[in-house]
């Protein structure tokens, strides 16, 4: 790692432009051209929405954010990690594991059953190293006719360390799917973006 320690901490509206960068720089790590990297530019922009429609953590050290994940909320049991970055000079250090040790808790305080995600086809090494497997192929959503690994994990928890964590994680879940039903008009009876507006600080979402 750098050698300083490493924090982790919830992404913040500030860090928006940093982590969009840090995204595209991190992807073309890979070596992808301009072109590919161009059709990406849309999926790996980070926006106000996704911070407040995924949990989104940093890792940083002395000031300088090295790494974030976002973790969408479970659907169906399965938590999407959406997307995982590490800056390139750091590759291979350790980052990458520390978040997605944060990654599986926030995503067990979720009630997730499992996490899963569609690879990069030269990350899947890391993935296994973390315990998922491959047990598909899905479209990418970037670029068409490209089929990327499909990998899971169950998210089979240990005993809870903090039940209410898990409970708060739970009822902003909750808050954040009646909220998208309200946006989606399916509760008619209820209208008014400043009562979605409300329920989002209640759950402490910053939109
Ligand atoms: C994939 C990524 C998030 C991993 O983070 P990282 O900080 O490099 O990973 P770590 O250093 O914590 O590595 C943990 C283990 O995974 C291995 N590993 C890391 N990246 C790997 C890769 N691309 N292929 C195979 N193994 C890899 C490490 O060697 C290490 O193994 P070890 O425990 O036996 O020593 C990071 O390399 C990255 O951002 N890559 C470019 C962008 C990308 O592909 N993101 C994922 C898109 S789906």
């Amino acid at each position: 790692m750098t050698g300083a320690p490493l924090s982790l901490r919830p992404a913040a509206r500030l860090d928006i432009e940093i982590l969009t960068d840090l995204a595209m720089r991190s992807k073309a790590s890979h070596g992808y051209d301009a072109a590919f990297m161009e059709r990406c530019r849309e999926e790996l922009a980070i926006r106000e929405r996704t911070l407040s429609e995924r949990d989104v953590w940093v890792a940083e050290a002395q000031g300088r954010i090295l790494g974030f994940f976002g973790l969408e909320f479970p659907q169906g049991g399965v938590s999407e990690v959406n997307p995982i970055f590490v800056e390139p000079d750091l590759q291979q250090s350790g980052v990458g594991r520390a978040l997605w040790r944060k990654l599986e808790e926030r995503a067990r305080f979720a009630g997730a059953r499992a996490i899963g995600l569609e690879s990069d086809p030269n990350a899947v090494g890391f993935y296994e190293k973390m315990g998922c497997r491959i047990v598909g192929l899905s479209p990418s959503n970037s670029i068409p006719g490209r089929m990327l690994p499909r990998m899971e994990k169950p998210a089979n928890s240990p005993p809870d360390p903090n039940p209410g964590e898990a409970r708060k994680m739970q009822s902003r879940t909750r808050i954040i799917a009646t909220a998208k039903q309200m946006l989606a008009g399916e509760c008619p009876y209820i209208e008014g973006s400043r009562i979605i507006s409300g329920l989002l600080v209640a759950a402490g979402i910053n939109r």
